[in-house]
């Protein structure tokens, strides 16, 4: 495969068309426009990131390539909570979404102690990514995805609660940079 360079930088409302034409290729029942804008107008307590992905050939109207995934984190009274993470279908496994967890996992341990999340019940991928950041299942939300309205989807309707604590302390300042400079190498 062609090299790319990853790039990941806040994501702008005048980017939400792209971010949204990567969930309808990922979700049933894709986040609104309303919901991104209402997300990204809460600056002070919400990180939204996108990643650009750029050959090394030059694109002729865009410096910075195409947007191949994206991701969020809502700082909480408990905890940081990850609220998507998202990567286009024919960009998956070319280390997209960990490097947008890297970014959103340095944006949570800035605000909170703690960082949560719910994935599918039946999402190996998607918990093994979680888990080399340190979250470990910490219960189970039954039938969380089919008060979404995501029942319909073909998918389990529970969802694992994944968490990882003290994040602010060096141990895991420590095992990000590992994970940092593990991803220059690659
Ligand atoms: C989960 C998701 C974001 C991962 O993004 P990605 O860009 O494919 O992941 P990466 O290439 O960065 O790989 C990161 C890790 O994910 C795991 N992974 C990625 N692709 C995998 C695959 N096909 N099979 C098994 N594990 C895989 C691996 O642990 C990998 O780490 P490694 O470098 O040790 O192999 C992506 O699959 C996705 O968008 N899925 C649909 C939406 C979703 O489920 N989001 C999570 C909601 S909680």
């Amino acid at each position: 495969m062609k090299r790319h360079q990853i790039t990941i930088k806040q994501m702008q409302t005048t980017q939400l068309n792209e971010v949204m034409a990567i969930d309808a290729a990922c979700y049933r029942v894709p986040w609104p426009k309303t919901v991104y804008e209402a997300e990204l107008a809460c600056i002070s307590n919400r990180c939204y990131l996108v990643a650009y992905l750029q050959s090394q050939q030059p694109q002729s109207n865009n410096t910075l390539g195409t947007i191949v995934g994206h991701g969020g984190v809502s700082f909480e009274a408990d905890a940081a909570h990850i609220t998507t993470l998202t990567v286009a279908p024919q960009w998956r496994g070319h280390g997209v979404g960990i490097r947008l967890f890297l970014a959103l996992a340095v944006a949570a341990r800035k605000h909170k102690e703690s960082l949560m999340l719910e994935v599918g019940a039946d999402n190996p991928t998607a918990q093994s990514l979680y888990r080399r950041f340190g979250l470990a299942p910490v219960g189970i939300r039954r039938g969380y995805y089919a008060k979404m309205g995501l029942s319909d989807i073909g998918l389990s309707p529970d969802a694992v609660v994944m968490r990882a604590d003290n994040i602010q302390e060096p141990d895991y300042a420590s095992r990000l940079a590992k994970i940092a400079l593990e991803l220059e190498h690659t």
